[in-house]
C-alpha cells in the first residue's frame, strides 16, 4: 500500500504526464503510476537502491525501465514532460533541478521537499516554473508538502513564498496553518525577551499566519 504522502504525489500526475521519479528508492511511486499505464522511468543515485527497485519491478511483472544516476546526469529527459522529486531536501533537489538543458521538455514539475520550501519555491519559480497547485498531507504524524509547478512565469509576494500562493488560500488547509500557528507560539515562548530580533521576526510570522487563518 503506497503512503498518504506517494498517494497525494501520485493525484497530481494524469494520463497524458511522461514521468521522471528521480530518486525513486524502492520504486513504489513508479510501479503505482506503471499499473496505473502511465509511462515512468525509475532513477536513483544509490545502486543498492536501483537494486532493490528492480527487484520490486520483477515482482510485479511490471517493464518500467530503471537507470542508475546522480539526479538527470545519465537520463535522456526527451521522451518525458514530467519529473518527480519527492523526499530530499532542498539543496539537493536544485541540484538535480540546474539542469536547463535537460529541462527544455518538462513542462511540469512535482517537487515534495523535507526542507526549505521557501528557498524551494523562490528558486524554482526563478527557473521558469509557476505554481500550478500545492497539497499538505499529515502522513505518520508529519506534515508534507507537495508542489506541482508547470513551466510559465507569474510574480510571487514574500507570503506567496513563504506559506505558498495554493496552499494559503485554500480552506482545506486550516488544521496545517493552525498548527503552524501553535508551533510558532510555542517556539516564542521559549525565546528570552533580550533576543529582540528573533522574538520581532516570529510575531511577524504569527500575524502572517493568523490572517491566512482568518481569512479562509
Ligand atoms: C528518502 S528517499 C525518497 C524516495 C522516494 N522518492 C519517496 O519520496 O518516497 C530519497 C532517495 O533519493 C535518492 N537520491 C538522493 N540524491 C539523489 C540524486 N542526486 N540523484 C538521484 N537520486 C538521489 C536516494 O538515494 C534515496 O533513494
Amino acid at each position: 500500500m503506497l503512503s498518504l504522502r506517494l498517494q497525494k504525489i501520485a493525484s497530481l500526475i494524469n494520463s497524458s504526464d511522461k514521468v521522471l521519479d528521480i530518486g525513486c528508492d524502492h520504486a513504489y511511486l513508479s510501479i503505482y503510476l506503471a499499473k496505473r499505464n502511465i509511462k515512468v522511468l525509475a532513477s536513483d543515485v544509490n545502486a543498492k537502491a536501483m537494486a532493490q527497485a528492480r527487484i520490486n519491478i520483477k515482482k510485479e511483472n511490471l517493464d518500467i525501465p530503471t537507470i542508475l544516476s546522480d539526479g538527470l546526469d545519465n537520463i535522456d529527459t526527451q521522451d518525458f514532460n514530467t519529473i518527480v522529486i519527492s523526499g530530499m531536501g532542498t539543496s539537493t533537489i536544485l541540484k538535480i533541478l540546474n539542469n536547463k538543458e535537460k529541462l527544455q521538455s518538462i513542462s511540469k514539475l512535482i517537487i515534495q521537499s523535507n526542507n526549505n520550501i521557501c528557498e524551494l519555491r523562490e528558486k524554482v519559480t526563478k527557473m521558469g516554473y509557476f505554481i500550478q497547485n500545492e497539497l499538505v498531507v499529515l502522513d505518520n504524524h508529519k506534515y508534507y508538502i507537495i508542489i506541482e509547478f508547470q513551466k510559465g512565469k507569474k510574480k510571487y509576494s514574500y507570503q506567496d513564498l513563504m506559506y505558498g500562493p495554493v496552499l494559503s488560500k485554500d480552506k482545506k488547509n486550516k488544521e496545517y496553518f493552525s498548527h503552524l500557528l501553535d508551533k510558532n507560539e510555542a517556539i516564542l515562548k521559549q525565546i528570552p525577551k533580550s533576543n529582540i530580533r528573533y522574538r520581532h521576526n516570529l510575531k511577524k510570522h504569527i500575524r502572517i499566519i493568523k490572517k491566512i487563518i482568518n481569512n479562509n
